[in-house]
């Protein structure tokens, strides 16, 4: 029956694959088809919704997606509050503060000039750590600000160092261990706890 689906959200991007190997994995076999952004599995208990990482929070949030997979990253900066309801194996990254090899972090209480995608984690931390910071907002492709001299500083998602290696930049500190969870909407988590409950026994 359709109404018995569960939604589950999808970020597009590195970790839709591993997902989507997972859920093969463990006998429930989806894909979507050329552009598609929705998709049944074969038994139509589970509908797939395909969307942009940062995106991902706001479906879940709106109940449009009861379950999501999601980094910490994204979910912070969302700044909505759901049921973290099981940690996965993979996708673990760290957010870190990098800039052109052999620079230097500015002593802490100094002002601090970085370009990020994570602009509220990154004005929390800062603040915290009572150090005043300058944030230039990027979407993408952060590494190139040091590079080019918009900023001395990113704070970024470091995975494997490929991409801060390619561009002749390096971690200048780990900030937080960031790691991926599949997260449900509080009240469609009370509603449909049983069926998310056996999802999850399934997966992990
Ligand atoms: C992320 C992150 C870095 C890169 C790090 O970007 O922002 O750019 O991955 O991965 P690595 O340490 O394995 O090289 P993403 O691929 O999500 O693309 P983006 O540039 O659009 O943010």
């Amino acid at each position: 029956m359709l109404d018995d689906v569960l939604t589950i959200a999808l970020p597009k991007g590195r970790l839709q694959k591993q997902i989507a190997k997972l859920f093969e994995e463990r006998g429930i076999p989806f894909s979507f088809e050329d552009r598609k952004l929705t998709a049944y599995s074969k038994d139509k208990k589970f509908k797939f919704f395909l969307v942009k990482n940062s995106d991902l929070p706001t479906y879940v949030n709106y109940g449009i997606a009861g379950i999501g997979f999601c980094g910490d990253d994204v979910l912070y900066e969302s700044g909505y509050e759901f049921n973290k309801i099981a940690k996965l194996d993979f996708g673990s990254t760290q957010m870190c503060l990098a800039g052109v090899k052999g620079s230097s972090i500015p002593p802490k209480g100094q002002k601090i000039k970085v370009a990020t995608k994570f602009t509220k984690f990154a004005a929390d931390y800062y603040n915290n750590n009572l150090t005043p910071i300058e944030i230039i907002k990027l979407n993408g492709s952060v590494e190139l600000a040091p590079i080019l001299g918009l900023t001395p500083y990113i704070v970024d998602l470091v995975e494997t160092g490929t991409t801060l290696k390619a561009n002749n930049l390096e971690v200048l500190e780990v900030l937080k261990d960031i790691n991926v969870y599949m997260v449900a909407n509080p009240a469609y988590y009370k509603i449909n706890f049983k069926k998310i409950d056996e999802l999850v026994d399934l997966l992990v």
